[in-house]
């Protein structure tokens, strides 16, 4: 089977690059999609307040109400009409882009199939919404899109009258059709909301506002759209005459003409079959190696003294702290629920009992994934280590997202590589530092605001700032810890920024007065943690 993936992801990462370079820093609209999303929403709420109020129901009243606020009105209600209609079609943009975006990314399947299948019916919802609104107009493009719809409706033979009855001639239209017309088009957007709520279930502290200058932003194109090209009608309907010419709103209405073409039933079979392949994706191959061997997070209740920082840390709400069960003289203990974890470790470099300085043997933490243990990093540390001398010796640590580090081929340095960069412990950093198993210490993940388990980049640099436990000592030299966020496609960056740091290490060293920093363990230090 093709993998669609790649291709996909590729695009997005030239796309990132390019926005990287148009938008400010953490503005980047594609690691915030689902709030701009969100941000649509509310727009078009506020908007949709308005023109409600200015809204008339009934077959000539409706039309002649959203001309009234289009050009008699055209400086509030004719903006707040177009506000209403350009941030519902962002709104779909921005859904859209964020399915193929998770897609390409690989973040639908395992524990994160309920946010996946819960986002398929939002993708209904926000459809019908948008095409009830354009009922509503009442001009020529509601008829030809009444037409369509009714007929369609009407293959499932399931209504008692068919409903493109009501389209025979003008007087077989009553306002009652209207009314109820306007219902759906206030209760399918609520149902959204809720729906919404329920997608975002399992995914804790979602990012659902955008950056506020990202947010004044498109408030502002919004309304430069909405004042250059106003949203107008396209002349009353006549249900005596066929449509002329229309214009489309493509983000809503683009399947039309694809409807007229086909038949009925063609067409329910295509969006019954979109829909059911969307919702059985997180099931269907290919999986990932890593996805496919992964074991969740396992709570050692002796190491576990119920602080709950691996419950705040945790990105998928993982974790609950829950009552003692074993009589030890804490109230609270980790509990992992094995179906909500993605195995990122994030708990583990949370965990402050996560520390090499203990004694190998006492190496178990509270916390930690059973593939990518505390004792195996440590052990894994030493390993790549081994090999390094001078004053240059650099340990890169990185996550499996961003680039490669098995590519990564430059002198004197090593790489250990996690599943998350946030699975490090600080502690390690001192470790490495403190203990001579190199000059400097650096860390690689996720493009900074796109971080694949969410929070990796941001957990680590509060930790390292202190302003988050466990916070990396104080008598660590900051000096020494390089730190490159990244895009998978970032290696010759990588590259060039450990060079760099590299570079600036043995002048410190020599500055300081420094002895040789790699210094070996002595056999006793070996044999207290023996
Ligand atoms: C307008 C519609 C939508 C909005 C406003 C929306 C909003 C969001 C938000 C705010 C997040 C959390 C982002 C974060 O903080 O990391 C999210 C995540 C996600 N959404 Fe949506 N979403 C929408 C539609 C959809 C649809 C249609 C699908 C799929 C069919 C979908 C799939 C996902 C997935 C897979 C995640 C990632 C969860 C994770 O990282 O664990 N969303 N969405
Ligand atoms: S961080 Fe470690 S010690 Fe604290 S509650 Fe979680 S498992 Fe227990
Ligand atoms: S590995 Fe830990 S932090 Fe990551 S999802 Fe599982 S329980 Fe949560």
């Amino acid at each position: 089977m093709i993998d669609l993936r790649r291709p996909l992801r590729w695009c997005f990462l030239h796309l990132e690059r390019w926005l990287d370079a148009v938008f400010p820093a953490g503005w980047n609209p594609l690691h915030q999609l689902g709030a701009l999303g969100f941000f649509y929403y509310w727009v078009v709420a506020v908007s949709g307040i308005y023109v409600y109020v200015l809204f008339d129901t009934g077959t000539t009243e409706a039309y002649e109400s959203v001309e009234f606020m289009t050009v008699e009105q055209w400086y509030l209600g004719g903006v707040m009409r177009s506000l209403h209609r350009y941030a519902s079609d962002g709104m779909v943009l921005m859904m859209v882009v964020h399915v193929l975006r998770e897609f390409s990314l690989g973040r639908y399947r395992g524990p994160r199939w309920f946010t996946w299948f819960t986002g398929v019916p939002v993708l209904w919802l926000v459809m019908i919404a948008g095409i009830s609104g354009y009922w509503l107009v009442w001009d020529q493009l509601a008829q030809y899109i009444a037409l369509e719809t009714a007929d369609w409706l009407d293959w499932l033979g399931i209504f008692g009258e068919p409903i493109a009855r009501n389209f025979n001639t003008a007087s077989a239209l009553d306002d009652r059709f209207f009314t109820l017309l306007i219902f759906i088009h206030i209760v399918v957007p609520l149902l959204l909301l809720l729906v919404l709520w329920i997608h975002l279930q399992r995914v804790s502290r979602p990012q659902i506002n955008p950056k506020r200058g990202l947010a004044v932003g498109t408030l502002a194109m919004l309304l430069a759209l909405s004042f250059w090209k106003p949203a107008v009608s396209q002349g009353p309907a006549d249900l005596a005459a066929v449509p002329g010419e229309l214009g489309l709103d493509w983000f809503y209405l683009g399947f039309y003409p694809l409807m007229e073409r086909l038949s009925d039933a063609a067409v329910w079979g295509f969006a019954v079959a979109l829909t059911l392949l969307l919702a059985a994706l997180p099931w269907l191959p290919p999986m990932r190696k890593a996805e496919a061997t992964a074991n969740t997070a396992v709570v050692d209740l002796g190491n576990c003294n119920g602080c709950q920082r691996c419950a705040d840390d945790c990105p998928y709400n993982a974790i609950a702290m829950v009552p003692r069960s074993d009589g030890m003289a804490f109230d609270l203990e980790a509990r992992v629920d094995s179906d909500l974890c993605t195995s990122c470790g994030i708990c583990m470099g949370a965990c402050p009992t996560a520390t090499p300085f203990r004694r190998r043997s006492e190496l178990i933490p509270g916390i930690e994934l059973p593939q990518a243990s505390a004792r195996a990093l440590r052990e894994d540390l030493e390993a790549a280590t081994s090999g390094l001398d001078g004053e240059s010796g650099v340990v890169v640590f990185g996550c499996a997202h961003g680039p490669k580090l098995e590519r990564l081929d430059l002198p004197n340095v090593a790489s250990v590589a996690l599943p998350c960069i946030a699975a490090l412990p600080p502690s390690y950093i001192d470790y490495a530092l403190s203990r001579g198993f190199a000059a400097g210490v650096f860390l690689a993940g996720c493009h900074e605001g796109d971080c694949y388990h969410r929070f990796g980049v941001a957990w680590m640099e509060e930790r390292l700032a202190g302003e988050r436990d466990p916070a990396l000592r104080r008598r660590v030299p900051r000096e020494r810890i390089g730190q490159a966020w990244l895009a998978e496609d970032g290696l010759s960056d990588l590259a060039s920024a450990i060079e760099d740091f590299q570079a600036g290490l043995a002048p410190q060293a020599a500055s300081a007065g420094a002895e040789p920093v790699r210094k070996r363990l002595e056999e006793e230090e070996v044999g207290s943690h023996a």
